[in-house]
């Protein structure tokens, strides 16, 4: 009897507890949309991302190499699986976490913002790597990370 109670109990706060997950993340969602929309509005990639829209941004750019596939000692090459993380400020990106509920990071595609002139071949293939489609990861002070990799 009282088991099955129990269990009637649990299943019940098990329900309350997902639908109110859920309401969660819709409204994080609705948030992240929403402020994406905000930030995008007015926006041209084509105008550096300074407060004067003029000078320069720095870039910084770190190299990991994930894992050495092949070492080819006659030919004098090393191929392996390399990726970046490339980060700079992007000073019209920037909100007040405040007023969107807490989010503190957003990802946008990069298709859709100011992107560093930076290209990068795979040599071994001649093989220039796309990045059109990759997806940013923006903080709310401006920061701007984007992680270059081969897939
Ligand atoms: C962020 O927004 C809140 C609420 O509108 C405001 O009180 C606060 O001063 C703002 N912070 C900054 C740094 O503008």
């Amino acid at each position: 009897m009282h088991f099955h109670r129990l269990s009637a109990i649990v299943a019940q706060l098990w329900f309350l507890i997902s639908v109110t997950r859920k309401l969660c993340v819709a409204e994080m969602y609705d948030n992240h949309v929403t402020l994406r929309q905000t930030l995008l509005k007015n926006y041209d990639p084509l105008v550096i991302p300074t407060k004067t829209g003029s000078g320069t941004v720095s870039v910084s750019m770190v190299m990991y190499m994930q894992n050495v596939q092949r070492f080819d000692e006659s030919a004098h090459t090393l191929s392996s699986l390399v990726s970046w993380d490339i980060y700079w400020k992007d000073a019209h990106l920037s909100w007040n976490e405040t007023e969107y509920n807490g989010v503190s990071s957003l990802h946008m595609k990069a298709s859709t913002v100011w992107m560093p002139d930076i290209s990068i071949i795979n040599a071994l293939e001649d093989q220039w790597l796309d990045w059109e489609d990759d997806i940013l990861q923006v903080w709310s002070s401006g920061d701007v990370m984007w992680i270059l990799s081969e897939n």
